[in-house]
């Protein structure tokens, strides 16, 4: 179960507010609200066939048996919900583990840097390896030349009939560089939809075919997400409809000067969720010099770095935490008989009780220092719970968008960045940018 605890927030229960709310969820519901080409991830879940899942789960099963590292090509949405689920529901040392049996998923493609790509070519070196290239517009620069790269350490190693079955590209249906690529070189190919963005995407074969290959239970993560798709629905009431609520207190946090929210948990392997959702809400609603800027934190590790300036700095901000109910593993405090640590007090209790007390006690610091708190309360991490979780901040993402007046599924300012590196790298077609970017240096 997932559920919302928003009781000390000021104004959002605003009656107005909430209406507004309403009124955005039933214009995704109803496509006439801005971006209506994108609102394909709404119905995602409950559109999800078992033929589909089976397709997704055979490609991961034959990858999964022939490589021993699988190179997952992507960025922005065609990277982070793969990785942020991984991460959540891995083990968190699972790259210590003896016999192992499942293939080691790793990234590329969402950086451009020479040493991280030089080492990930050696280590290939030692394993059998294969491919997943993500890229709806299958344009991105990142991952082209990561894929480029990679292409050309398989088709060395297997040659290009091994390649045939080591790649699978994850993209659009007709367009772009990389789908005339995978269709000339004969990969197994999986569509993203037209009509679902990139940071909406990771139940598409975009999250879904990695997150498989990982070896993570794709049908609970959909279950999940289904179950909220149904919770979060036109015509569920405001009191009980978690995206709504959650939209609306964050709209009230900022109108009332919260201009930075920080999503934190408790546990380390929520951290890539953060990232997830930073991608989601960031893109979504900055924009038209408007938006919350959102910023992760892990605690309590962080409250040693970041605890201070959320205690006493600039008070505009306010925190979501993330709070897990219930821990998958027991461990138990021991007693000493000197107690030369002083740590006796704690002897026979559970490190959860101790981090529910660490996040009580932050909590309470925290909104005493005026710092807002919501919380969001999951039973516990798995596969059903994180898909849950996933859907439930798309479904408030795109309600909070339009309560706050943006088109919550464009993107036009990454644009900006590309057009001055296509410039200085002299890109054909991009001479006068070229002449005057470098008149500016
Ligand atoms: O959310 C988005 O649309 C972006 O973050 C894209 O996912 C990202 O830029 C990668 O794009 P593409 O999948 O086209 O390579």
């Amino acid at each position: 179960m997932v559920s919302l605890d928003i009781q000390n927030i000021r104004g959002a229960n605003d009656a107005l507010l909430l209406q507004q709310a309403v009124e955005a969820n039933e214009l995704l519901h109803t496509g006439r609200g801005k971006g209506a080409d994108f609102l394909g991830w709404i119905t995602l879940p409950s559109d999800i066939t078992t033929a589909h899942l089976e397709d997704i789960k055979q490609s991961a099963a034959h990858l999964r048996e022939i490589a021993q590292v699988v190179v997952v090509i992507g960025i922005g949405g065609s990277y982070l919900g793969a990785k942020a689920v991984q991460e959540a529901l891995q083990n968190s040392f699972h790259f210590l583990a003896k016999n192992r049996q499942a293939p080691y998923v790793v990234y590329a493609g969402e950086n451009i840097s020479e040493d991280y790509t030089a080492e990930l070519l050696e280590a290939l070196k030692e394993y059998e390896f294969a491919a997943i290239v993500i890229s709806k517009s299958g344009t991105t620069t990142e991952p082209a030349i990561a894929f480029r790269l990679i292409k050309a350490a398989i088709e060395e190693r297997y040659g290009k009939e091994g390649a045939r079955e080591r790649i699978v590209a994850v993209t659009d249906a007709e367009r772009g560089a990389l789908k005339t690529l995978a269709t000339s070189e004969g990969y197994k190919t999986f569509v993203i939809p037209d009509n679902v963005g990139g940071r909406f995407s990771v139940l598409t074969p975009v999250g879904l075919l990695p997150l498989a290959v990982a070896g993570v239970d794709i049908d609970a993560l959909v279950e999940g997400a289904r179950n909220m798709e149904a919770a979060t629905a036109v015509g569920v009431r405001t009191e009980q409809n978690i995206a709504l609520q959650y939209a609306a207190a964050r709209n009230a946090l900022y109108r009332a000067g919260k201009k930075i929210e920080i999503l934190g948990s408790y546990e380390p392997r929520l951290q890539y969720i953060a990232e997830w959702w930073k991608q989601l809400y960031g893109e979504s609603e900055g924009k038209e010099g408007k938006g919350i800027f959102p910023a992760g934190v892990t605690y309590t590790a962080d409250l040693h770095s970041m605890g201070q300036y959320i205690q006493e700095g600039e008070r505009n901000l306010f925190e979501t935490i993330i709070s897990v109910e219930r821990s998958s593993a027991e461990v138990t405090i021991n007693k000493t008989d000197d107690n030369l640590d002083g740590l006796n007090f704690l002897a026979g209790k559970r490190l959860t009780e101790v981090n529910a007390k660490a996040e009580i006690g932050v909590r309470i610091a925290h909104e005493d220092g005026g710092v807002p708190n919501i919380r969001i309360a999951v039973t516990q991490i798995d596969a059903f719970h994180i898909g849950a979780l996933l859907y439930f901040f798309e479904k408030a993402c795109g309600i909070s968008g339009y309560i706050l007046g943006v088109n919550p599924f464009d993107q036009p300012g990454v644009e900006a960045y590309k057009r001055n590196m296509f410039a200085l790298l002299e890109k054909p077609g991009y001479e006068n940018e070229t002449k005057a970017i470098l008149a500016r240096l």
